[in-house]
């Protein structure tokens, strides 16, 4: 079974119920018919009933089950628009503001989430990366002991002798543009959760990645990964996990042999964290276009999922994320 095969199977086994805002966006209408069919999830999609009867009929859908919720003649709007008013009002949101908020699909559904009338939402294939995120972080927030929320990139290596059986994940690819020595600890700690959750990996060895390995270059960027990899130590101590480590140094054993000897991670990392989003962004799309590698993104550190898709995602990546977030609601 591949990787993404075991978390649709996962997914079965415990149906969730997830949000799609952009319920008039035709991928996801026919997206949301394959999860009906494959049981991979309950799906709800946000919209006019008509508008979205329209589309289902103009590509031949049938979304007979599938359930259907209007944000603004919803009957929660109002309770959805009082709970987000007692988020945000610190924040200075209006309690006007809040209703008019709450009828966006967007924010309606991050409050289905926070509120529990879904397990999890996905959106993106028309909004921005940060259309998405703002509400997630403003509603959803992170889950107890984390603060900041990232991604991690699942990657399906067809060198199976790389990482675990040729899977690969990648930390942080998408959120945080600089993060500080304690965010990039986290960031590493809660990439070693998401290997553990979706790729089914018992074992994550966890390698913080810099352009130096074990004190080789001294600089101030190679100081603060040296820094995050104490921190992350202290915040999971039963975690295999070092730091810095290059990346020929964190995958290669020969190479780990003669640059980091005695490494518990070195030569055999199966999660690697970039220092920042410049490198993070780079390596994941330099790995997926020179590398043809197959890969899947998440976010991690949300206390309940919610996932971005690309602009460009065709009606199997919202099939394949809606399972991903099933298998993370289920966690
Ligand atoms: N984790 C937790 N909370 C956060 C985080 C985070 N990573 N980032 C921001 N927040 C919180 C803030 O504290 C703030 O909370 P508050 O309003 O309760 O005080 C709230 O979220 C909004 O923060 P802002 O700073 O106003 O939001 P900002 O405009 O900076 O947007 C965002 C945050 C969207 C995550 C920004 O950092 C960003 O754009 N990141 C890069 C996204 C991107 O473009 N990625 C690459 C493309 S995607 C791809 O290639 C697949």
């Amino acid at each position: 079974m591949t990787m993404i095969e075991k978390v649709w199977a996962k997914a079965r086994r415990n149906p969730r119920a997830i949000v799609l805002p952009e319920g008039d966006e035709p991928r996801t209408v026919q997206a949301a018919a394959i999860i009906r069919n494959e049981h991979l999830a309950r799906p709800i999609l946000l919209g006019e009933a008509d508008r979205i009867s329209a589309v289902a009929a103009g590509i031949n859908t049938d979304l007979s089950g599938i359930e259907i919720v209007n944000p603004t003649d919803s009957p929660k709007r109002d309770a959805y628009a009082d709970a987000l008013y007692e988020l945000r009002r610190a924040k200075g949101l209006s309690r006007e503001d809040a209703a008019k908020l709450a009828a966006e699909a967007m924010y309606y559904g991050m409050l289905m989430v926070k509120l529990g009338d879904a397990d999890g939402l996905v959106s993106g294939a028309v909004h921005t990366t940060g259309d998405m995120l703002r509400p997630a972080l403003q509603i959803i927030k992170t889950k107890p002991g984390i603060s900041v929320v990232s991604s991690s990139f699942l990657m399906n290596c067809p060198n199976r002798a790389l990482g675990e059986d040729g899977l690969l994940v990648y930390a942080d690819c998408v959120v945080v543009p600089c993060p500080t020595a304690k965010e990039l600890a986290e960031i590493a700690v809660t990439a070693a959760d998401t290997a553990r959750v979706l790729c089914g990996i018992d074992e994550p060895r966890v390698a913080l990645l810099s352009f130096s390995t074990k004190g080789s270059a001294k600089h101030e960027l190679v100081s603060k990964v040296q820094q995050a990899t104490t921190i992350a130590h202290e915040m999971a101590p039963d975690l295999i996990l070092d730091g810095e480590l290059q990346l020929d140094a964190a995958l290669v054993p020969e190479v780990a042999a003669s640059k980091a000897p005695g490494s518990p991670v070195a030569g055999r990392a199966n999660v690697l964290v970039f220092p920042d989003l410049q490198a993070g962004n780079i390596g994941y799309k330099l790995t997926q276009r020179i590398g043809g590698v197959e890969c899947y993104a998440v976010l991690q550190g949300l206390a309940k999922p919610c996932n971005d898709l690309s602009r460009g995602c065709s009606v199997q990546d919202i099939v394949n994320t809606v399972a991903l977030t099933a298998v993370q609601a289920g966690a």
